[in-house]
């Protein structure tokens, strides 16, 4: 095959080659399940919750990384490349995610991983490379060069010809996938919450959200503001909002209190968490209903997105508590 020219202009130009339902069969998903999240502070200011669990999907690829990923495989056949290529930091649930769809679906994977090998013995990186995607450690410095072209087609020479999936599946085939997430809301809501680190999901789903109901994401990253910019660029509705105070001391940072925060929710309700996203989007919920964020009727959906990666609760609570994060 003739060396494909990488250009980030194509990645917009999508022609969808499966349904995400088709998609879906194919790997032999689980239908994600509404959970009800009954709690006396949400009783007490008459708001109704549920948790779309979409980390019930599947072990490894459950959560929202598999509605990034498929509007990427996609982009991928219809270029006739069976060969991708992706980036994520040493705990990436992104990485594991498109390792583990390429080894179902039958496609290459190539990590490039930011920092030392050494961090190759995290489980995640493990599993990733168990599930076929060849590693790549590289410097802070290099991984900053991963959206220039001469850098990437230094990896396409050396690789061969690939589908790119930037970081955290974030870009136009991403959000795409990401508003399919939709179709599972089977019961009436105003309101939708997830956890937010690119963007992408969120974006997604306010593009596809239907008229007069609205989202919020919970930025699990330190910076005020710092995601809307980038939110206003993709999406021209106003149907959405991004709150900045739940990210207990930034990215895969946590505190006691959130700590006991996951237990508490995990014995009440069965649901399980991990610190760096879901915890944060948990306990912001409960939190802003407490400020009175949402009006007295409100209906909330919860989008859980997943990321314990087929690990248990105890696993994740017990690394976190001995401050892996
Ligand atoms: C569990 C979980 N929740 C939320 C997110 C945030 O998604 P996004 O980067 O699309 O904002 C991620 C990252 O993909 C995640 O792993």
């Amino acid at each position: 095959m003739a060396a494909q020219t990488w250009n980030a202009g194509r990645i917009d130009r999508m022609d969808y080659q499966q349904t995400d339902r088709e998609w879906r069969e194919t790997l032999q998903f689980h239908a994600p399940e509404l959970q009800p999240w009954v709690d006396p502070v949400f009783s007490g200011k008459d708001v109704s919750v549920s948790v779309l669990r979409l980390d019930l999907m599947d072990a490894l690829l459950g959560g929202n990384k598999w509605f990034k990923i498929s509007g990427n495989l996609n982009e991928a056949l219809r270029l006739g490349t069976r060969r991708i290529l992706t980036f994520g930091g040493a705990f990436s649930n992104h990485l594991l995610a498109v390792a583990e769809a390429g080894r179902r679906l039958g496609f290459q994977t190539i990590g490039l991983v930011r920092g030392e090998a050494t961090s190759g013995k995290n489980d995640t990186l493990q599993l990733a490379q168990r599930a076929g995607m060849k590693l790549h450690f590289i410097s802070r410095e290099e991984y900053r060069q991963k959206d220039q072209p001469a850098f990437l087609r230094a990896w396409q020479e050396a690789e061969g010809p690939f589908l790119l999936i930037p970081e955290g599946g974030a870009n136009a085939a991403g959000r795409k996938g990401a508003g399919d997430i939709l179709q599972y809301l089977s019961i009436p809501y105003d309101h939708l919450l997830c956890a937010c680190g690119t963007g992408t999901t969120l974006a997604g789903l306010a593009a596809k959200l239907p008229e007069g109901r609205r989202i919020t994401g919970i930025c699990v990253l330190k910076g005020d503001g710092m995601l809307d910019d980038k939110i206003r660029a993709w999406v021209p509705q106003s149907n959405w909002r991004m709150e900045y105070a739940y990210h207990f001391g930034g990215y895969a940072r946590h505190q006691p209190g959130l700590l006991s925060f996951m237990q508490g929710l995990y014995v009440e309700t069965g649901i399980p968490t991990e610190p760096v996203y879901s915890a944060k989007l948990f306990y912001a919920v409960k939190d802003l209903a407490l400020r009175d964020y949402f009006t007295a009727g409100t209906k909330l959906i919860v989008l859980h997105c997943g990321g314990l990666q087929g690990k248990t609760f105890t696993d994740v609570y017990n690394n976190a508590k001995a401050g892996g994060g």
